[in-house]
């Protein structure tokens, strides 16, 4: 693709690659190799794309398995949006929708784990780690211990509720990472997800055809390995307050 954008095969330069093939640093007059540019479309379809997609194709498979908790979101959705778009300033007044993203993200992490090099001799816990050991964080385990979490493989949004997590439960709640290298973009992808469950639960409910075998991909992210195949069905939106006062 960066060959054909160059070649002119492709026209386009309001995409991300066409971006990146033609920034240059204002002050060095640097371009990005093709294998920088290649590695940054990587990122951002890996870091990026990938991850926020697992975690809504996990989100709508757990609502559809969790009919109480999905009811509340549509409840909530109704109550402050009335039928509305959702916008990035509503999302303060969706508790629920943002702690049914946060759980769903608990229970089936987007990213399984990430790695770390002691840099120097260390002791974790009860083991000593040698400087230069490969140390690996799983995000799996951190977030279905048992010892933090009651019921730990039960999907239960109200556990983020801000009054109910403890501390503990917030630093073992780890998605994004920890740290100086944490998701750059954990912000983003929290209003990202948070705006798109928002947008879809008010207006559809998605159910889980029967019958399938659903396995989880064990690579960089863990999406569903293969197709998730959903029943769509439009529900009926109540109005809010906002739009009972026009009533
Ligand atoms: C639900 C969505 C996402 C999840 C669960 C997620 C998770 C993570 C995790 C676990 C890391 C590694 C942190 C570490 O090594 O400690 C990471 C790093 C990163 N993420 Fe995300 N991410 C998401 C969305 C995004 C998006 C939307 C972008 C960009 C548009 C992005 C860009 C990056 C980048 C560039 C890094 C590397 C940061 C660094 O090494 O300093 N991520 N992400």
């Amino acid at each position: 693709m960066i060959a054909d954008h160059r070649n002119g095969k492709i026209a386009g330069t309001d995409n991300l690659l066409a971006l990146l093939m033609s920034a240059e640093d204002p002050e060095t007059g640097y371009r990005y190799t093709d294998l920088e540019i290649r590695d940054e479309v990587m990122t951002f379809l890996g870091a990026g794309f990938e991850t926020t997609a697992a975690a809504l194709a996990w989100t709508w498979f757990l609502l559809s398995q969790h009919p109480q908790a999905r009811r509340r979101l549509g409840e909530e959705l109704d109550e402050v949006l009335g039928g509305r778009e959702p916008t990035a300033a509503d999302i303060d007044d969706l508790p629920w929708t943002q702690a049914v993203v946060a759980e769903a993200m608990r229970v089936f992490p987007p990213i399984m784990g990430v790695a770390r090099t002691a840099k120097a001799n260390d002791v974790l816990g009860d083991y000593p780690i040698k400087a230069g050991t490969s140390v690996a964080v799983l995000m799996h385990s951190v977030h279905h211990n048992r010892r933090v979490w009651e019921n730990a493989y039960d999907f239960d949004p109200s556990r983020f509720r801000k009054e109910n997590l403890d501390g503990p439960q917030r630093r073992a709640h780890i998605p994004f990472g920890a740290g100086k290298r944490m998701c750059i973009a954990s912000g983003f992808a929290n209003q990202e997800a948070t705006l798109i469950v928002a947008r879809l639960a008010q207006r559809y409910e998605l159910d889980l055809v029967p019958g399938q075998r659903l396995r989880r991909e064990l690579t960089f992210t863990g999406g569903p390995d293969g197709k998730m195949l959903m029943a769509v069905r439009r529900r009926a939106i109540s109005p809010g307050p906002a739009d009972r006062r026009r009533l």
